[in-house]
């Protein structure tokens, strides 16, 4: 039977070491509406789009960890995606990415609230890793606020909505990066 883990394979720089250093300064709960369980979410729709977007799957990793990361609360707080943006600058030391993967990061994590579509296909997969998760607040991701073909499809947007209710986040996150949530000796 497969586990929660198998589902995708995490890439590499999604290390725990970084999971750690960005979980240090969340100020909201880490189990919250946009904690753990909804980056986990991300994460999973992000690869499964990339297996048919081509986008790049480390930057799409990357973005589901730090695209809600900087959030001060669950509600409004239009400027949380910039604030994410520049986290990941910060943090730059925790994992390798070339400049224009940085900026393609950085990007998605600035406009993915605001902005309803991108140029290139690895923002536009970022956009949609989390517009599938929205049912969490009892909206059926729409279609036309999607940005890839694949996303689009009802099967897909059938899926994501099992998984924002079903995934068993907990077990993908310990299985992926361990005690997170514990601190390092
Ligand atoms: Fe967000
Ligand atoms: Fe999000």
């Amino acid at each position: 039977m497969s586990t929660p883990v198998d589902i995708v394979q995490v890439p590499d720089i999604a290390s725990a070491r970084l999971v750690r250093r960005i979980l240090d300064g969340y100020a909201l709960e880490p189990w919250g509406f946009h904690g753990l369980g909804h980056w986990a979410r991300v994460l999973v729709n992000g690869l499964l789009l990339a297996t048919e977007t081509a986008a790049d799957r480390e930057v799409v990793a990357l973005f589901a960890l730090f695209h809600d990361s900087r959030r001060l609360n669950d509600s409004r707080d239009p400027d949380h995606g910039p604030r994410g943006a520049q986290l990941a600058g910060e943090l730059r030391p925790y994992f390798t990415l070339n400049d224009r993967k940085l900026a393609l990061l950085q990007e998605a994590c600035i406009g993915h609230t605001a902005q309803a579509d991108a140029l290139d296909i690895t923002v536009r997969t970022c956009f949609d890793a989390d517009r599938l998760d929205l049912a969490r607040v009892w909206k059926r991701p729409d279609p036309a606020l999607l940005c890839t073909d694949m996303a689009r499809r009802p099967e897909v947007i059938e899926a994501a909505v099992v998984r924002t209710h079903n995934f068993p986040a907990a077990a993908f996150v310990q299985q992926t990066w361990g005690d997170v949530l514990t601190p390092s000796a």
